[in-house]
């Protein structure tokens, strides 16, 4: 995968790039990365990304010229790259999101500034628009790193074996189980006695019962929205019941 950044501000990818699993996937040729500024392809002598809209009002807009060069220059490096426009307009980002985005060859991710970028390169020139929430940031840049983070994590090979992304939150429709670690007892509260079992079944069970309860309290749109397995289904049934005890 080959993501090119298109920013005012490449230097505030220097150290996202020189971290972690990121800097470790660059380094194993997993990811391939650059940065272009959009100031290099502004046409005047000050080297302008922005100017006042059109029919007036507040802010500026990010203007079209610089844009277009930096996404064309983009283009050359990866042809088969799709167009990504980081904004608050866009498609609500999720796992889902980052799962498709993950098996594409090249993504160009371009980070908006000032009130917006000039609708015709919108039209012609991206071919996605990417929120990462309903909120307004003041540029791209935050928006680009997560998606390319969230994405990265996912090509295989990123993560190693015992960090596999298969039983992330949101991969089966429901958050992660709770974890645990060392020390067995801390500040007086115990590991549960199950992990400690080396029962296979059963810790796959208490961790299914996990992820179905934290859902349940910290998420219960997700469950109102996935498809229901039996064993799922049987834990629920189970709750309901010691429940309905409970209250009568
Ligand atoms: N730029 C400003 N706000 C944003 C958001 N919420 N998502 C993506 N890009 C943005």
């Amino acid at each position: 995968m080959f993501f090119t950044v298109l920013t005012i501000f490449p230097e505030m990818f220097d150290p996202f790039w020189a971290h972690g699993i990121i800097r470790k996937a660059i380094e194993e040729k997993k990811i391939l990365t650059s940065t272009i500024n959009i100031r290099d392809y502004a046409r005047d002598r000050h080297q302008v990304t922005d100017d006042r809209p059109y029919g007036g009002g507040s802010g500026m807009v990010m203007k079209p010229e610089p844009l277009a060069g930096a996404i064309r220059a983009a283009a050359q490096t990866v042809p088969e790259a799709k167009t990504v426009l980081l904004t608050p307009q866009g498609q609500v980002f999720d796992q889902r999101m980052a799962q498709e985005l993950a098996s594409w060859d090249g993504l160009v991710l371009i980070c908006g500034r000032y009130e917006g970028v000039d609708e015709r390169v919108c039209r012609d020139l991206v071919d996605y628009e990417i929120s990462i929430g309903d909120y307004v940031l003041t540029g791209g840049e935050l928006a680009a790193m997560i998606v390319i983070d969230a994405a990265t994590r996912l090509i295989p090979g990123v993560l190693g074996g015992d960090q596999a992304a298969e039983k992330d939150s949101f991969s089966d429709g429901l958050l992660e189980h709770a974890h645990y670690t060392r020390p067995r007892i801390f500040e007086g509260r115990e590991v549960p006695e199950v992990l400690l079992s080396g029962h296979h079944q059963e810790i796959e069970k208490w961790r299914l019962e996990s992820s179905l309860m934290r859902t349940l309290l910290k998420r219960s749109d997700l469950l109102q929205k996935k498809t229901l397995d039996r064993q799922e289904i049987e834990i629920l049934k189970k709750w309901h019941h010691v429940i309905k005890s409970l209250i009568q």
